[in-house]
């Protein structure tokens, strides 16, 4: 069954509703349950897990698999293990050793809850989990294309080596092009896997194709990120969920502290109709990636 036979022609914002419902219903699915010994840690991660956040990782997911016809029940598998492992990077993301915030989702951080011994598992045992999940066999041939494709944008030259260059710049003047980088690999990084597995969900694309979804996912993982850089400056801490301003508090390196905040907001603007013109070659197969684009460049939390 292609998502286009449940989701498609309707609104954004009922697409993405039936998306996140579709996820929500999935993921304590795919996690053991409170009472399953080591019953704390369980219940860390579904702490961690279940009923935050945005998904636009899994929204990504599942639009990338309308470019490519995937069917849903794939997609769910994905869109999950592409969450556990953004969640499992905001949690180690808030420890005292990384960014020290006390809250997220609106609601204590994980190590704040449960202590940091507990969160630095839970981050370890929701990044296993990710990929147990990529090993299900209903993710057809393509699935060590597709646990080769998540490691690699978690790891050393994908998520964590961003998070490495992010805490070796504290204080420091970096260049635009080395916050570029950081921003790519630490938050670019893993909005690029959640697109590009949701497409290995459905039929293959020709070389051209492949080459207009990556051009998507470079200005789109960017535009993630410097919108945030903007929403720490700009937000309140009670609209974000998390803690406002502690960029600036922390003497973070951000778009915002490098060229200001008129320049960082036409810098998105700018991502953003990159991101959107890549798309053109898609047509319609394209639109939910283009509405998730807008809802990127126009969130407020
Ligand atoms: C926050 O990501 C961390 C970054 C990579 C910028 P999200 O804004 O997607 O986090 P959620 O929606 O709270 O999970
Ligand atoms: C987080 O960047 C990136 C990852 C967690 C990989 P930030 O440190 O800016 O994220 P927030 O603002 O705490 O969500
Ligand atoms: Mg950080
Ligand atoms: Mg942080
Ligand atoms: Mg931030």
């Amino acid at each position: 069954m292609s998502v286009r036979a449940d989701g498609g022609g309707c609104p954004f914002d009922e697409w993405a509703r039936s998306v996140r419902a579709r996820v929500e219903a999935a993921l304590p699915r795919f996690l053991p349950s409170e009472e399953t010994p080591p019953d704390r840690l369980h219940r860390a991660m579904r702490y961690a897990l279940l009923g935050v956040g945005k998904r636009v990782r899994p929204l990504l997911a599942f639009a990338g698999g309308e470019v490519s016809g995937a069917p849903s029940e794939r997609l769910e598998i994905v869109a999950c293990a592409v969450e556990m492992i953004h969640i499992y990077s905001l949690v180690h993301d808030d420890l005292p050793c990384m960014d020290d915030d006390a809250l997220r989702h609106g609601r204590p951080a994980c190590h704040v809850e449960f202590g940091e011994a507990f969160a630095l598992l839970v981050g370890d045992a929701l990044q296993s989990l990710a990929f147990e999940l990529l090993s299900h066999e209903g993710l057809g041939p393509r699935r060590a294309e597709m646990v080769g494709l998540l490691a690699r944008a978690s790891g050393s030259r994908g998520m964590a080596g961003g998070q490495a260059i992010d805490l070796a710049a504290v204080g420091r003047a970096i260049d635009r092009e080395k916050l570029e980088t950081m921003h790519a690999l630490k938050t670019g990084a893993l909005i690029r896997a959640a697109v590009v597995l949701g497409v290995l969900c459905g039929e293959p694309l020709n070389p051209e194709e492949m080459a207009s979804v990556e051009r998507f996912v470079q200005s789109a993982g960017l535009l993630f990120q410097v919108v945030d850089d903007i929403l720490d400056y700009t937000a309140s801490t009670a609209a974000l969920g998390k803690t406002a301003g502690k960029d600036a508090a922390a003497n973070k390196p951000t778009y915002v502290s490098l060229i200001g905040l008129s320049d960082a907001r036409t810098f998105a603007a700018e991502l953003h109709s990159q991101a959107v013109g890549a798309l053109a070659p898609f047509g319609e197969r394209g639109e939910r990636l283009r509405e998730i684009a807008d809802f990127i460049m126009k969130r407020e939390f």
